[in-house]
């Protein structure tokens, strides 16, 4: 495994109950204070990506928001937030998707990917894996390749992954 790893693994806080009783929460912004770590988080996924033919960044409010703009840029492709419901100002075309109370919906503008395209989907962390495959959804109905689903961390018991069928996922941390 790459050294760089092991610090970006220690520098993730998790703050048992939060948002509520028996879930542990994976706390990234304690990630973000540490310049070292952060910038090795993004140098992973640069290295991974650079050269792989992608034009688009697909982030996911609101955690995606802070990982895929600096690899974007650093790969030479666009990003493209992938928002939650009515906050985008343009024509949007949105995706329901389950949660483990109801649905909620993603919406990305239209135009704002070419069919074609190839494209990375960042988020902070997978779960259950529910909002990664609508993002994947949604970029799919419009004709794109998605070449990737990219994480920071996963939760392994929660099999996201497997709920990602054939779609490759790479990440960093594993958390037990
Ligand atoms: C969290 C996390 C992922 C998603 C993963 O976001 O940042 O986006 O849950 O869960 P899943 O794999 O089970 O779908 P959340 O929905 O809490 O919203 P936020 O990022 O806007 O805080
Ligand atoms: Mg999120």
């Amino acid at each position: 495994q790459d050294p760089r790893i092991s610090k970006i693994s220690s520098a993730i806080r998790v703050i048992p109950n939060f948002p509520k009783p028996g879930i542990m929460f994976q706390d990234i912004t304690t990630l973000l204070l540490d310049t070292k770590a952060f910038r090795d988080t993004i140098d992973l996924f640069v290295e991974r990506y650079r050269g792989k033919d992608i034009s688009v960044v697909a982030g996911i409010e609101a955690r995606g928001f802070i990982f895929g703009p600096p690899i974007a840029l650093a790969i030479g492709a666009k990003f493209v937030p992938m928002r939650k419901p009515n906050k985008l100002p343009g024509e949007v075309i949105s995706e329901e998707y389950s949660l483990e109370y109801g649905t909620d919906k993603m919406e990305m503008h239209v135009g704002a990917v070419q069919a074609g395209e190839r494209a990375l989907v960042i988020d902070d962390l997978i779960a259950t894996g529910g909002t990664l495959c609508a993002a994947i959804r949604l970029l799919e109905r419009v004709g794109v390749h998605v070449v990737e689903c990219a994480c920071v961390i996963e939760l392994p018991e929660l099999k996201g992954r497997d709920r990602l069928g054939d779609k490759p996922l790479f990440v960093l941390v594993s958390s037990t």
